[in-house]
């Protein structure tokens, strides 16, 4: 059984937060805080009960070493404005920074560690040195309480390795993602879609086996669409095309039921991604010599919104286009808004996603559940076990 961190005496202790505040950044600046957000609910109640607050945390993908780029510095700002109070903010992960700030911790004070992948022992393959790291991390505190939902599918320092050393719980948000998306994981009504979008790509073929086995329809634009048109043997131009997923996508199309897949028929290409710069709708398989998909196409965006006007439940993971330029926003709004006009059960997934909901100005509320996990959420309606829950499940 998970505990909850309700089931935790933290008055005066030291709890160690994982969250996971991997929010889109521009130029230094918090772009959307949809997941600090998510993470005030458990820390709120930390705060009120007197715990000592360290949350940990990491900001994209820094490649193991300090880079001012993927400073949590502006996250810990956000996150002091949200939750009311002073967050102080450890210019270091466990080191002299991290420890001497803790130290001085009062009874419902907040540290912020500094990004946890500046240190390349967080996310290493290598059991002995992510174990060192943890080591590091439990010796800051007393109790651990995993909310980083966003982050359960890696085998992480931080996720797993701690809570294997420290009396542990999920956190409220933890609590609220496995409930909501426990839902795609059994009794599914049909006719059940999946759309896929985005630009993590890799990740997301990792699911597509086991989704073609679930969903009737898998609906995919943004960059995920790129190895398929590839695998068809169609030119790609200039768009972010993963070459390494091409075989993968040859074989999911070869597995797939007919129609099974559905793929765009036309997309907005231009030569960079930059919303000044020139585009047009272009035939998906005939993009030209030196233009990207930036979007998904209009044929497209109203065969996608048709087919999901008649779903009865949807999983929804990555947006169609550069969604944050206005030029190539019109196919994940389309999508968007026909996922919450019908009826259907739906679940949007993924910092992006989330990101292009608010950005968009749709409402959360009108989504049976928005996920603050992409690849975990993924991960999870596929029925593995992720580590940084089933490690929870243990005492
Ligand atoms: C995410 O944004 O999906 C999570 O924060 C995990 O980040 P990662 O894909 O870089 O591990
Ligand atoms: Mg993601």
């Amino acid at each position: 059984m998970m505990q909850t961190i309700d089931d935790l005496a933290v008055e005066g202790l030291r709890v160690l937060v994982r969250a996971d505040l991997n929010v889109p950044m521009d130029g230094g600046r918090v772009a959307d805080d949809g997941r600090i957000r998510a993470s005030l609910p458990t820390l709120a109640v930390l705060k009120d009960r007197g715990a000592r607050i360290v949350v940990c945390a990491h900001l994209g993908r820094p490649g193991g070493r300090p880079d001012p780029r993927y400073s949590l510095a502006p996250v810990a700002v956000r996150l002091a404005g949200l939750l009311g109070g002073e967050v102080e903010f450890a210019a270091d992960t466990t080191g002299p920074a991290a420890r001497a700030a803790v130290a001085a911790l009062r009874p419902g004070g907040v540290v912020l560690l500094e990004n946890l992948r500046f240190d390349a022992a967080e996310t290493s393959k290598d059991d002995a040195q992510r174990g060192r790291f943890a080591d590091q991390l439990a010796g800051l505190a007393d109790l651990y309480v995993s909310d980083g939902f966003g982050a359960v599918h890696r085998k992480h320092a931080s996720v797993y390795d701690v809570a294997l050393r420290l009396p542990h719980a999920a956190g409220y948000l933890v609590q609220a993602e496995v409930a909501a998306l426990g839902r795609l994981t059994a009794g599914i009504r049909r006719p059940y879609l999946v759309v896929l979008g985005g630009a993590k790509v890799t990740d997301k073929f990792g699911a597509f086996g086991s989704l073609l086995g679930a969903a009737d329809r898998i609906l995919v634009g943004g960059a995920m669409a790129f190895p398929f048109l590839a695998a068809q043997g169609h030119p790609t131009g200039t768009s972010l095309l993963a070459a390494d997923q091409v075989d993968a996508a040859a074989v999911c199309l070869d597995k797939a039921a007919p129609g099974q897949i559905e793929l765009p028929s036309d997309l907005v290409v231009a030569a960079e991604v930059a919303a000044a710069a020139p585009h047009r709708v272009v035939a998906a398989d005939a993009i030209p010599a030196g233009q990207m998909g930036l979007d998904i196409g209009p044929q497209t965006a109203a065969r996608f919104a048709a087919a999901l006007g008649e779903a009865a439940t949807v999983f929804w993971n990555g947006p169609m286009g550069v969604f944050e330029l206005a030029p190539y926003a019109a196919g994940t709004r389309a999508v968007a808004s026909a996922i919450t006009e019908g009826t259907a059960f739906t679940v949007a997934g993924g910092g992006d996603t989330g990101a292009a909901i608010r950005a968009l100005g749709l409402a959360e509320e009108a989504f049976g559940h928005v996920s603050t996990g992409g690849g975990a959420s993924l991960e999870f309606i596929q029925g593995t076990a992720l580590p940084g829950l089933a490690v929870l499940e243990a005492p």
